[in-house]
This record gives C-alpha cells, structure tokens and sequence, in this order.
C-alpha cells in the first residue's frame, strides 16, 4: 500500500542524516563581513527549519536571527542582512516572492532546496547552496532541510552547533521508533492532540502538529509554556472534547511538571515525554516518532497520509491568482 512505502521516508532518517552530513553546500565561503542579521524564509515543512534555527540563534548566535512564513519581507531587512531561503520543492510562492524582494534590496541570499525555482535561481547567480534529495515530501526530508541549512551557514561562519554536535545527530533505531510511533498512535485514537512543549521546544510541537495535519488529516494544536500559563491552561479547566495532552519535557522542567499536575487535577489524558539528548537531536529524533505516529494512524483509519489535497489546491489558487502577481 501507498502509505507503508511512505512510512519508510521516516524510517530511513539515519541514512538521510548521514547522507547529509557527507554532503557539501556549493558556492560557499566565509562571509567577509559579519552580517547585521539573519532572515530565515521558509513554509509549512521547510519552514520548520527557521524555528529551529532561532531557538538554536538564541543560546548560540550574537546576531539576531528572525523568521518570515509570509509574501511580504520585513522592512528593516536591507543589504546588510542575510537571507536564507528554505524550500523542499524550491517552488513555494511566499518563499520566492520574498526572495525576488531580498535580491531587489542587496541582501546576501542563500538556498536550501531539492530542485525548483530556486535551485535555477542559486545556479544562475551562484548563490551558496545546499541541495537536499529530491523525490520525497518536505516533512519526511526535515533531517536534511535542518542540517542542511546549519551546514550552510557554518559554511558561511555562522556556527549553530555545539562542537561535534552534528556528528553525533542520532535517531532511534528503526523498530524503536516504530514502536514508539505505533504506541502514540493508540493512544491518540480517535482524540484530537494537543503538542505541549517549553518555548525552546516549538518547533518540535509545531511539528508534531504538523504532521498530524497532514498526515492524519485531522486538527491538531501546539502550545508553549510558560505562556500557555497564562491563557491555555485555563481552557484545560473546562475541557469537553476527547482531546489529548502530549508534553514533551526536558528532564527537571519544573514548571512543565506543575502543568501536568494541573492536568491530572482537571482529570486530562495527558501522555509525556523525556527530552534527554541535545537539542538537536531532541527535536530529531521526537519528530520522527510523531512522523511515524501519524502515519501509523493514517493506515489504521484508512487515510492516505502522503496526499495533502487542500495545500495543493492553495498552491493552485496561488498559480492562478492575478492578485498575487
Ligand atoms: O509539508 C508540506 O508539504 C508543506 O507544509 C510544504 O512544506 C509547504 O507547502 C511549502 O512547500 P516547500 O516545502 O516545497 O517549500
């Protein structure tokens, strides 16, 4: 069946991740002068990318790092900044219209993709580039979109990582994952999931979001905490809907520990999840087992989890819409 090939886009993660650590960006040397800021454009699965760099950018980067999922690039982006364009298909239109915008203001553009417009585009300009495989979806390639975009800016001497860090980007072992992935999906059968995270961890809750969107077709939230202390937690008070609370929390987080009091006070299904690796490769290897998860219960409802039938029907309106010229 169509959706167990898909599975294996997840399952085969380790070799992606060396794939891609084996791999080169082209065009890339240091930056002669350091730039005033970084830009990181990107939609959905590659836009995935900028909310891990920025959560990375805020411990590790004295440059401000910030993320645009939007047609329109900020004003305040000139030539003095950095743009970085992640697309899985190089052909996403928000991405390119902010790229059209980055060029036409000077700013120094580098791309991460598998082919498209923008694979063209970093050719004919011989703009830094780090191609990932082609012929996969965007969120199975997440490993090679996010290491392939650290990669390229270390090329360009920005240092995201911790020493050694990459080298040691390991995920589960494949009937690990599969276990783990096959046990959320039981328990989030017929429940509508809530991704709980730290701030830090955003970007590992959006994607669990993410992939239940797409994969599952069903409505999925992510929220972070400490904010979601001061609004979320009070719509756990009342809660009517079978919905389901998954926490992913760094061991000794002591005010995600607090929530889950709160939740088993308010009598919630409330599933959690030990972080105990480095960050990057928390937000790894967890994404594949939500990946899996979601798969999973595609094919138990019968779904098919790789067609994503209204983001191509958005992609379409965009191609045919004159008011986005
Ligand atoms: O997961 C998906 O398929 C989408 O979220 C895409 O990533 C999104 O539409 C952007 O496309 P691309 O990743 O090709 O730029």
């Amino acid at each position: 069946m169509k959706g167990e090939e898909f599975l294996r886009e997840y399952l085969d993660w380790s070799d992606l991740i060396k794939m891609t650590l084996a791999a080169e960006p082209l065009n890339a040397e240091p930056l002669s002068v350091a730039p005033k800021g970084i830009v990181v454009l990107g939609m959905g699965g590659s836009g995935i990318v900028g909310d891990v760099l920025y959560s990375l950018s805020t411990e590790r980067l004295e440059t401000p790092l910030t993320v645009v999922k939007d047609f329109r690039l900020p004003r305040w982006v000139d030539d003095g900044w950095l743009t970085l364009a992640v697309s899985y298909s190089g052909n996403t239109v928000e991405t390119l219209a902010c790229v059209d915008e980055a060029l036409k203001r000077g700013s120094q553009v580098v791309v991460v993709a598998s082919g498209g417009k923008l694979t063209e585009l970093s050719m004919l300009k011989r703009l830094p580039y780090f191609r990932v495989p082609s012929g996969r979806t965007p969120r199975s390639s997440f490993p090679a979109l996010l290491l392939g975009a650290v990669k390229l800016l270390s090329s360009l001497g920005i240092n995201l990582r911790e020493a050694s860090e990459l080298d040691v980007v390991e995920v589960f072992k494949s009937e690990e994952a599969l276990k783990l992935g096959d046990e959320l999906a039981g328990k989030l059968l017929s429940r509508l999931p809530v991704f709980i995270s730290a701030t830090k961890y955003y970007p590992l809750a959006l994607r669990a979001k993410d992939e239940f969107n797409e994969n599952t077709k069903t409505i999925a939230k992510a929220e972070v905490y400490p904010e979601g202390f001061h609004n979320d937690v009070v719509g756990w008070e009342g809660w009517r809907d079978p919905v389901s609370a998954v926490i992913f929390k760094e061991r000794g987080d002591r005010t995600l520990e607090f929530l889950k009091e709160l939740l088993a006070e308010a009598g919630v299904d409330t599933h959690t999840y030990e972080l105990d690796g480095g960050y990057l490769q928390n937000v790894i290897r967890w994404s594949q087992v939500v990946g899996i998860a979601s798969v999973n219960l595609a094919l138990r409802l019968g779904i098919d989890p790789k067609e994503t039938r209204f983001i191509a029907k958005y992609k379409e309106f965009l191609r045919s819409s004159d008011q986005l010229e």
